[in-house]
């Protein structure tokens, strides 16, 4: 299968399985936004949980928020986003759409898709010109300049504008971090590869504020440990890389910076950014604010404006690795089975209950399993559909680890049929020891 043919069947299982839906899809479609369905939530939510339990729930110097995703006005022209969150975009005066001009290679003309905007002989590209990222809205009733607002292009600025808030209300020490999941915007000129770029998508970051002088030595530190995060996903280590910014890569803020790059089916691409913002963000936010955001050491008897090691993962990108490293087809008893191998805790579906028949006392057992799963919050399944085999391959599709029979043994000797996604292999479960048996895997990661 080549790498096409990858992306292209995992976009069409993730819509026929309700993992993904284009937006407003039966208008045709909203560019670049998507909807997550029954599957794609649940597996959204579960890497959240992830990133949370990592980055705050397992960690004393890390807090959580949840800022707002309007902000003043202000707060993009301290950051530099206003003046500086553009791309170079060329507009072709012959079919009138507008292409980045720094990635005129990555991008079709639309008249000629075989070649490159520009190449084509009828093509007439203009000057370039800078276009800024950021979506614009009105706060209040008048439309006028005075009333413009922005969506977020990133939740970073909702937490160095409450640096202070946060390190006052918990008490906390500088080193430590303030971590947020939300929704992020940017009018992307060439989104695209499904969910991997797109104009509406949320994001995980943590900044971490420390000591100047210390910051290099944090952002190694933050470096190894977000990798290792990706590979307690289950993500396969050969898939993923670091790629240290050049002096031409680094953001405006940045004193230095790497990308965790994942190999997608379309390449080596982003998948994490780990910046060195330095004092960037608060110092600007002092200037333009009037406010003082410094730390102060009583102790050490100093105070000084902490530099920042930010760690930005996207959840939307994090469920396309999870996606695309989960996605498998093999050869079993003749037939080709789709399977998605997610770690059980990032499954949607963590046990299907089929009753074997639809008689004999059989759904009534399987229906009462599934009422001891939820009441320990295990989200499960009920199939009496079709063959087993059949019943198999739909929870193989949607990732589910394991899938419990139920039986006239079930009925006679109280015991259930549990069979591995992974090695097939079937094992016979006391009824009674069912949940217990699930949250025991669950525990074990
Ligand atoms: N606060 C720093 C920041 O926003 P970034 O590299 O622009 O840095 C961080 O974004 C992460 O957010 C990226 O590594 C990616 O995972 C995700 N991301 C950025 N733009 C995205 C987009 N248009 N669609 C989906 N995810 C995006």
């Amino acid at each position: 299968m080549s790498q096409n043919d990858l992306m292209d069947r995992l976009v069409s299982l993730a819509k026929r399985r309700g993992f993904v839906f284009q937006s407003s899809e039966i208008y045709g479609g909203t560019g670049s936004v998507w909807d997550y369905g029954p599957l794609g939530i649940e597996l959204k939510r579960n890497v959240k949980e992830a990133w949370w339990s990592r980055m705050v729930h397992q960690r004393d110097d890390v807090e959580g928020l949840d800022a707002a995703i309007l902000m003043h006005p202000r707060v993009w022209e301290a950051s530099g986003h206003v003046e500086g969150f553009t791309d170079p975009l060329v507009e072709c005066k012959t079919c009138k759409k507008r292409f980045r001009e720094d990635q005129l290679d990555a991008q079709e003309c639309p008249r000629k898709p075989s070649k490159h905007p520009g190449e084509f002989a009828d093509c007439e590209l203009g000057e370039p010109r800078l276009f800024n990222l950021m979506f614009q809205t009105h706060m209040g009733p008048v439309q006028e300049e005075a009333s413009v607002i922005y969506l977020r292009p990133e939740t970073a600025q909702g937490t160095y504008v409450n640096f202070l808030n946060v390190q006052t209300a918990s008490r906390q020490k500088v080193p430590f971090g303030i971590a947020q999941i939300g929704k992020a915007f940017r009018n992307e000129i060439t989104p695209g590869n499904f969910i991997f770029r797109t104009r509406e998508f949320e994001q995980m970051e943590m900044q971490f504020f420390v000591e100047p002088g210390s910051d290099d030595e944090w952002f190694e530190y933050w470096k190894s440990e977000r990798l290792a995060w990706h590979q307690s996903l289950g993500i396969r280590p050969e898939k993923l890389r670091f790629h240290p910014h050049g002096p031409k890569e680094l953001a405006h803020y940045a004193k230095a910076a790497v990308d965790i790059e994942y190999e997608y089916p379309f390449g080596w691409k982003e998948y994490e950014g780990i910046h060195n913002r330095t004092d960037f963000d608060l110092g600007r936010h002092q200037e333009y604010s009037g406010k003082r955001l410094e730390y102060i050491d009583s102790a050490a008897g100093k105070r000084f404006v902490p530099f920042v090691v930010e760690t930005a993962v996207g959840v939307d990108r994090t469920v396309l690795v999870t996606l695309c490293d989960a996605y498998h087809e093999e050869m079993v008893e003749g037939e080709t089975r789709v399977v998605l191998r997610f770690k059980p805790s990032l499954a949607p579906i963590k046990l299907a209950v089929f009753p074997l028949m639809k008689k004999d006392g059989l759904p009534e057992i399987a229906r009462k399993l599934q009422a001891d799963l939820r009441r320990w919050a295990i989200p499960s399944f009920y199939d009496e559909a079709g063959s087993i085999g059949r019943r198999y391959r739909r929870q193989d599709e949607a990732g589910t680890p394991w899938c419990a029979t139920i039986d006239g043994d079930t009925a006679e000797q109280g015991t259930v049929t549990i069979r591995d996604r992974d090695t097939l292999e079937q094992v016979r479960v006391p009824l009674e020891g069912v949940v217990a048996w699930v949250r025991d895997r669950l525990m074990e990661g």
